[in-house]
């Protein structure tokens, strides 16, 4: 028997055994009636379910309908019930949505005052990164931007600054939490997998939240792994950077940017700040997919992954871990540890295409990574999502630049390499003839930049 226990808005709760991926959407309102929290669309894309997760790392805007229960054992949950201060006035996000006519039909409402008081508490003043995972039909993001604004102005409540702190939480939990039963250790971790090689690995649950919400699967035995804290961080050493499993993106972000900026640019459009701050680098790695936004960035650095079974480890470079379309090099039992790149001056630019700006998946995704000395090309590293049934990088093309002078008529003469290293699907997020063409005209942007002209329309002035 294996119990967990979180606050939800200030008061303890102990569930003895809870179903392991039923998800705190469902919880909160088939079984506490809790019904501010809203059900869009059940699968992370639309905010309306966020809720406020506080533990000793910080307080984060998560999404309820992909969070599994057992995800919650020692943290404190906040819904909008509980945004109620506690003489029953309003929580200034709340009456700055009132004061600036932010809610029409109201349904988004919750989601976006949930994460509008995250920002808030967070200190956080970039409104449209930070609300680009909420979604409103009718009343538009201007008045909503601009209550978030006048939100920021005023501080936190100290009420929820309180029930928010590391140590309330952990005073309040003290008694009724057994830590489930969920490993705490990379070591505990590689036992549970070596003994249950079929069992499923949840990190974030960004992605395994949606096999349980949109294909109803059954996941068998199950491990949630974001709680092993010696598989989380990234470390900066001389020589290498290190990225943990369990990293998540709002922690890559901020860590790579002084050393990689345009991979920080790039996450800045992974999927929307509820997701980032749950999805984790070994889990984008790890499911394999051919349009996961990390594996070109990391394979056009010459990224290593680390992978672990039992007490023993092996290191591949990254790009021979995608095997084929839904095959990785992982035996049943491995998981991966870390990421390491190699130290290098930044050269890296990744370009992100996708039918909308915010939150969506990627169509194209091309990483460049090429070095010049003296005007010539010494070496390049390339590396494209959604060019084929894996991450995988422009040998072809690598090959046509390495060696020749850096000019247009080098990068003109390597274009017609790309059909040599893709012959990419249509599907709805984009034909094959606009993928092959868009990925020559990636590298064009990338060597234009480099010569100092500017391309994207968000810095092109007239
Ligand atoms: C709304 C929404 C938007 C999204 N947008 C993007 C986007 O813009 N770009 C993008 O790339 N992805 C996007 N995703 C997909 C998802 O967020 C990422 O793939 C994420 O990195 C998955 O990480 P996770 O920790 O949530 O993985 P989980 O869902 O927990 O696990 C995913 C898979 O990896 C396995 N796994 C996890 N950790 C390990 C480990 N250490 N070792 C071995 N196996 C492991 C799991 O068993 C499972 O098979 C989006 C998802 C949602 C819901
Ligand atoms: S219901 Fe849409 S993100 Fe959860
Ligand atoms: S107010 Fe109606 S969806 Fe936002």
């Amino acid at each position: 028997m294996s119990a967990i226990s979180f606050l939800l808005n200030g008061t303890p709760v102990t569930l003895t055994d809870p179903p392991p991926t039923r998800t705190l959407l469902d919880w909160l309102r088939e079984d506490r009636g809790h019904k501010g929290t809203k059900e869009g669309c059940n699968e992370g894309d639309c905010g309306a379910c966020t809720v406020m997760v506080s533990d000793q790392r910080g307080r984060r805007a998560l999404n309820a309908c992909i969070l599994f229960l057992p995800q919650l054992d020692g943290k404190a949950v906040h819904t909008v019930e509980g945004l109620r201060d506690p003489d029953g006035g309003l929580h200034p996000v709340q009456q700055a949505m009132v004061d600036h006519h932010g809610s029409q039909c109201g349904f988004c409402t919750p989601g976006f005052v949930m994460s509008m008081a995250t920002g808030q508490i967070n200190g956080v003043t970039d409104h449209d990164t930070h609300l680009a995972g909420n979604l409103c039909r009718c009343t538009g993001y201007a008045p909503i931007t601009r209550a978030a604004e006048a939100a920021a102005r005023v501080p936190a409540p100290q009420w929820l600054l309180d029930q928010t702190a590391p140590d309330f939480i952990a005073t309040a939990l003290a008694q009724g939490a057994d830590g489930g039963a969920n490993p705490r250790t990379a070591d505990d971790l590689a036992a549970w997998y070596l003994a249950n090689p079929d069992g499923r690995l949840i990190a974030g649950a960004t992605d395994v939240g949606l096999w349980v919400t949109k294909q109803l699967r059954d996941l068998g035995p199950v491990a949630f792994i974001a709680g092993v804290e010696d598989l989380r961080g990234v470390d900066v050493t001389d020589d290498a950077i290190r990225i943990g499993a369990t990293t998540t993106f709002a922690d890559l972000l901020p860590a790579i940017a002084p050393h990689h900026p345009g991979f920080a640019v790039m996450l800045r459009r992974f999927a929307s700040a509820q997701v980032r701050a749950a999805a984790t680098v070994g889990g984008n790695i790890a499911n394999g997919s051919p349009i996961g936004d990390s594996p070109p960035a990391l394979i056009a650095l010459d990224a290593t992954l680390h992978l672990r079974k039992g007490d023993s480890r092996r290191a591949i470079p990254l790009a021979d871990f995608f095997l084929d379309y839904g095959k990785q090099d992982r035996a049943p039992g491995e998981f991966v540890e870390a990421v390491t790149i190699p130290r290098q001056p930044d050269r890296l630019k990744c370009y992100k295409l996708s039918k909308r700006f915010d939150q969506d998946i990627s169509a194209v995704l091309g990483c460049f990574n090429i070095t010049v000395a003296d005007g010539a090309v010494t070496r390049a590293r390339i590396a494209f999502g959604g060019m084929a049934g894996i991450p995988k990088r422009a040998l072809h093309v690598e090959a046509a630049l390495t060696g020749q002078p850096w000019t247009q008529a080098t990068v003109d003469a390597a274009l017609s390499a790309f059909a040599q290293d893709f012959t990419p699907l249509s599907d709805m997020r984009a034909s094959a003839d606009y993928r092959l063409q868009a990925a020559r005209n990636l590298l064009i942007r990338y060597f234009l930049e480099d010569q100092g002209i500017a391309t994207s329309v968000l810095e092109v002035e007239a």
